[in-house]
């Protein structure tokens, strides 16, 4: 058998209502004070009041650092860590999206009181040292999987977008409760959605650490996603639909966090580093042409037969080329069916911007090692053009 390594978040509790028992679990992490990190629409929509409510119910002292902005900027992190410091916390809850998880993740490594290193030293794998505050993950979207990977995601002042990928990263207890993605917006749920899928697909497909169990948990996700995407989008409030998607959402996670995302991901950053696209959006808007890159290579043209079907169970009995083309279209008309924008020109970039593109995706090559096929700089342009 061939030999792997797999690691997850070590708790987890999926259950509606569990945020009412961070308060609970906080304080059997032995934490009195701590940090809250969240973003302000998650506090104004009340998605945050079961957790708090808890939290003070608890005896525990909480300070709110509810400024939290898409794509987290390295400044907002930097001065969220100082904050933090200053109060003293000694433990991280986050209930939010992937950006205000991500935050809340590089706050339990940065504002230990003896934390050794600054932010500028962990970017990278396995660059952390040292251990975390005590750290729960309650996501809003469905989504990012962040609550049970390693790595968070920061825009430094380069509009780069570098990780931060160290084991300490995984939380104390992913909480699941899809209670809080049942007011998503439908272009958030579309655009989060694709993000989970693209999570699977590339995971399935990634060069290095594939193994059984990131497989099954890619086939998993692909088949909770895939099956509720449509109903998410137009019932919101299908509580099933929602389920299945966090679910799903964080199935994916687990797979991409020890077989790693690699193309779609690594051209998608520069659109949400210089155009502030959402990251789901910019992954929805390069996926077709990857994959139709990618499939020129004859090993993952077979990967993609056998998870195409998944998603679209009309292409089961097809030859693994019918499979291919089909599930590219497939994609190319899921985003507009759920009424996202399919253009990178509809997201602002124009033809001139191309070039800069494709020479900030050759930087993720943390992220273009994991591809089936060889990115190049001249392959990446040809694909943002595509995607234009
Ligand atoms: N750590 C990881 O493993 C990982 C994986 C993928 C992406 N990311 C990063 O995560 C970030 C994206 O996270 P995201 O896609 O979850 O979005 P997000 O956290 O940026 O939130 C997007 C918007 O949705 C709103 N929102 C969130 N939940 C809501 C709800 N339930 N109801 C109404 N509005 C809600 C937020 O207020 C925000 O305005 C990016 O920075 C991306 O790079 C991280
Ligand atoms: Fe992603």
């Amino acid at each position: 058998m061939k030999s792997f390594k797999f690691q997850t978040t070590s708790s987890i509790l999926s259950e509606v209502g569990s945020t009412g028992k961070i308060g609970q679990l906080m304080t059997d992490l032995g934490c009195q004070k701590v940090a809250f990190v969240t973003d302000s629409l998650i506090l104004e929509l009340g998605l945050a009041t079961a957790a708090l409510d808890s939290l003070k119910a608890a005896g525990i002292t909480v300070y709110i650092i509810d400024d939290v902005v898409a794509d987290p900027p390295e400044a907002m992190i930097r001065a969220a860590v100082e904050q933090a410091k200053s109060e003293g916390i000694d433990g991280v809850v986050s209930v939010g999206g992937g950006s205000s998880m991500d935050t809340a993740k590089l706050i339990s490594v940065l504002a230990r009181p003896d934390r050794p290193q600054d932010l500028d030293e962990m970017y990278g794998v396995d660059m952390v040292k040292g251990g975390r505050l005590p750290l729960i993950l309650a996501p809003t979207t469905a989504g990012t999987g962040s609550e049970v990977t390693p790595i968070s995601i920061v825009t430094t002042r380069t509009s780069e977008k570098k990780g931060v990928v160290s084991a300490q990263l995984y939380p104390d207890w992913a909480i699941l409760d899809a209670e809080l993605t049942i007011g998503l917006p439908a272009h958030v749920t579309a655009a989060t959605g694709i993000d989970a899928m693209v999570h699977a697909i590339e995971a399935y497909t990634t060069k290095h650490a594939k193994n059984i169990l990131s497989d099954t948990l890619a086939r998993q996700a692909l088949q909770l996603l895939g099956g509720a995407i449509h109903k998410a989008c137009t019932q919101g409030e299908d509580r099933e639909a929602r389920s299945d998607m966090l679910l799903g959402s964080m199935l994916a996670g687990m797979a991409f966090a020890n077989a790693p995302v690699a193309a779609v991901h690594a051209l998608a950053y520069p659109l949400g580093g210089h155009f502030h696209v959402p990251h789901g959006l910019s992954n929805a808007l390069v996926l077709p042409h990857v994959l139709e890159f990618n499939m020129e290579d004859d090993l993952a043209a077979s990967q993609y037969s056998e998870i195409a079907p998944i998603i679209f169970p009309e292409l089961k009995d097809k030859s693994n080329a019918e499979i291919c083309s089909s599930m590219v279209q497939g994609f190319k008309d899921l985003g507009p069916d759920l009424g996202m924008k399919s253009t990178l020109r509809e997201v602002g970039v124009n033809h001139n911007d191309l070039p800069m593109l494709a020479e900030d995706s050759m930087k993720q090559t943390r992220l273009l090692v994991n591809n089936p096929r060889e990115m190049t700089y001249d392959a990446a342009l040809a694909i943002y053009t595509a995607a234009l």
